[in-house]
């Protein structure tokens, strides 16, 4: 078969109509998806039904299946992760606690990020299965890195070439800032400048939530270069923002993009479930 695809926006994404994803995919089919996912960045497909198990199937079709690692203030080993790599993106308490599996940051919004920047091997793709929906908000937007880093002006890409920035996440808040006490935090220093291990294009590896500090230069300009640099990456004009319906299976390239949910009410019920594909390896500029 060949697809039949449709633009989700003109900064990035296509939409695949007519696929059904919980089965598994024949090679000429998964070689047209994988085609479009490198070029579009993200991908669409409306009205599955998935199982977890025919989650982590379709998972598998871009790589190995991202493990959750478990963060300092809770693990037991260096190296412990969670007995599964589904995570539940959700605001649903049951008996006043949180799903299991639920991440610390279901609720309300999110800020623009990539998922773990912070981790010396980042995920490579990020999948998300809507399971219930919230009627207003909380959007998954998702901006297109390429672009970002085509905007980056050239005398600040020159100054930066080779320049790595500190990656840091701490769950307890949305945005880390520069004074961060690194005991009880994940971080990593990452190029801010990557090129993708597939595509071999260049693209903007910082974002507001985690990008802490550039390393080898003052606290006061390394603000303002980040500053400068967040606000190229977060350009609506090559945003796609997302409204979710029941049914939808949502994905993007961890690494040339970055993503953050817009506000949703409290009293609205919302349950995504995310897979992701395991990096390859370090990222290089
Ligand atoms: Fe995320």
């Amino acid at each position: 078969m060949s697809l039949t695809t449709r633009p989700l926006s003109p900064g990035l994404g296509v939409e695949i109509l007519g696929l059904d994803v919980s089965e598994p995919l024949d090679d000429k089919t998964r070689n047209e998806v994988l085609a479009e996912f490198y070029e579009h960045l993200a991908l669409l497909f409306r009205g599955q039904n998935m199982t977890v198990e025919q989650q982590n199937r379709f998972t598998t079709t871009f790589g190995e299946i991202g493990k959750r690692t478990v963060g300092p203030r809770l693990r037991k080993s260096a190296d412990d992760i969670y007995t599964t790599p589904v995570m539940v993106v959700s605001n649903i308490l049951e008996d006043g606690k949180p799903l299991k599996g639920a991440s610390a940051n279901g609720d309300a919004e999110m800020g623009f990020h990539q998922d773990t920047a912070f981790h010396e091997v980042p995920d490579a793709v990020t999948i998300l299965y809507g399971i219930e929906v919230s009627a207003h908000g909380g959007h998954t937007m998702v901006t297109n890195q390429y672009a970002a880093y085509d905007h980056v002006p050239a005398d600040l890409k020159r100054k930066l070439e080779g320049c790595r920035v500190l990656q840091v996440y701490d769950y307890q808040r949305h945005r880390v800032d520069a004074d961060i006490d690194l005991s009880g935090a994940r971080y990593y220093v990452q190029p801010i400048f990557i090129t993708h291990p597939v595509t071999g294009r260049k693209a903007l590896y910082v974002n507001r939530m985690m990008s802490v500090r550039i390393e080898g230069m003052e606290r006061a300009e390394s603000d303002a270069v980040l500053n400068q640099l967040f606000d190229i990456a977060e350009d609506p004009g090559f945003t796609y923002e997302h409204t979710w319906e029941v049914g939808d299976l949502l994905m993007w390239d961890n690494l040339c993009s970055i993503h953050a949910r817009t506000f949703y009410p409290a009293d609205e019920r919302r349950l995504l479930r995310r897979t992701t594909v395991a990096g390859a390896g370090r990222l290089h500029a």
